[in-house]
């Protein structure tokens, strides 16, 4: 058994700065003692995306002080933590390069380790702090910049079954809600005008669905979005309701068929696993006909459906830190403090890159 360890984690990937302080003891299960986290929305919204420099630059502002308050609230000194954990990639890398920065330089003036984490790996290791999942798993990473489904064999051991060969679901809704003219980020825009929506009166595409493979594919979605609201210009708040309506129904008809598949893979692979788990994590996982899809889809095929707590589906420091203490607990090796930041850094580095993988790099 290991002894118990502290960590403090630093998330700089995007445009949430983050800092957390975890424990995990000897038992094998985790304490988060804090987590600040400071989303740059506000700084974004008006360019309907994020811009890396303002991101950069304001996690230069933000992260001294957001490190101070998770020690605060932790009631701790930097001497009480046993390492430091801190996103060197992907992600944008004016943004990793701050936090990496800052992690090293508190590395290096207090003695401690410096684990340089993998933010996908953050996000795959998660459900084992919150609901204490054990290996393997399935991981589905939807969020503004990734789309992937991912075996958890162990930490530090996946494999990519399923990504995106053009948008990213979150990046779907992101455009759809852009050329209705619903606010940034789109994702909420679209939920909630979709309420109000009938999702059968328009038929949108369903790329890839039937076909053996597992990736994704949603760039024929938008188009289809935007055709539809051409031919019905002007469009009124009702026509924009039933856009929204049919362009979800359309996605959860395409995350059934791709994921259900998945889930039959899996039951493949690992028939002696009586329930296994599907795990949703990325800022997509708010979405409330998403997540009912699977955990109908789940039922179907007898998995567990876990979805983390909102706040640790979308970015932290929490559960970078908490891949620090996965890897710390194993006794695998820190970093040099020379580790540089990666803005492109697969999980599986044995996936084959497709057309799109990665290619905004900025959000995961
Ligand atoms: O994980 P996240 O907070 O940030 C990164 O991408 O790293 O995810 C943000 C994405 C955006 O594309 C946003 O539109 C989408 O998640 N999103 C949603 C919802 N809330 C956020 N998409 C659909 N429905 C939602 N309720
Ligand atoms: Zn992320």
């Amino acid at each position: 058994m290991t002894a118990k360890l502290r960590i403090l984690g630093i998330e700089t990937s995007c445009d949430e700065t983050a800092a957390a302080v975890v424990t995990r003891l000897a038992d094998g299960s985790g304490v988060t003692e804090a987590d600040v986290v400071l989303s740059q929305l506000d700084e974004h919204s008006a360019y309907g995306g994020v811009v890396p420099e303002i991101a950069a630059r304001a996690h230069v502002d933000a992260l001294d002080t957001l490190i101070e308050e998770a020690l605060q609230r932790a009631g701790i000194t930097l001497a009480e933590v046993d390492a430091i954990a801190a996103t060197s990639g992907p992600g944008l890398i004016g943004g990793l390069l701050v936090g990496l920065m800052t992690g090293k330089a508190i590395a290096r003036a207090t003695g401690k380790p410096l684990f340089a984490i993998n933010h996908l790996e953050g996000h795959a290791l998660t459900a084992r702090l919150t609901d204490g999942v054990a290996f393997p798993y399935l991981v589905l990473l939807v969020s503004g910049g990734h789309t992937q489904l991912v075996l958890v064999k162990g930490v530090g051991d996946y494999e990519r079954w399923g990504t995106t060969i053009d948008d990213a679901l979150g990046e779907a809704f992101d455009k759809t809600a852009k050329l209705l003219g619903l606010p940034y980020p789109g994702g909420p825009a679209v939920e909630r005008a979709a309420a109000i929506g009938n999702p059968k009166r328009f038929v949108f595409p369903r790329p890839l669905v039937g076909e053996a493979r597992l990736d994704f594919s949603f760039s024929g979605l938008k188009t289809a979005v935007r055709q539809a609201a051409e031919s019905i210009a002007p469009v009124t708040e009702q026509d924009i309701a039933d856009i929204c309506a049919s362009f979800q129904h359309a996605i959860s008809r395409t995350l059934k068929d791709r994921i259900g598949r998945g889930l039959r893979r899996f039951r493949e692979t690992y028939p002696e696993i009586a329930e296994p788990a599907l795990i949703v994590a990325g800022g997509v996982a708010a979405n409330k006909q998403v997540r009912s899809t699977l955990d109908e889809l789940c039922s179907a095929h007898r998995f567990r459906f876990v979805a983390p707590p909102h706040h640790l589906c979308t970015d932290n420091a929490v559960m970078i830190a908490w891949a620090g203490l996965e890897r710390m607990a194993l006794g695998l090796p820190a970093d040099e403090l020379t580790v540089a930041p990666r803005s492109r850094w697969p999980l599986d580095s044995e996936a084959k890159a497709l057309l799109a993988y990665g290619k905004r790099g900025a959000k995961a």
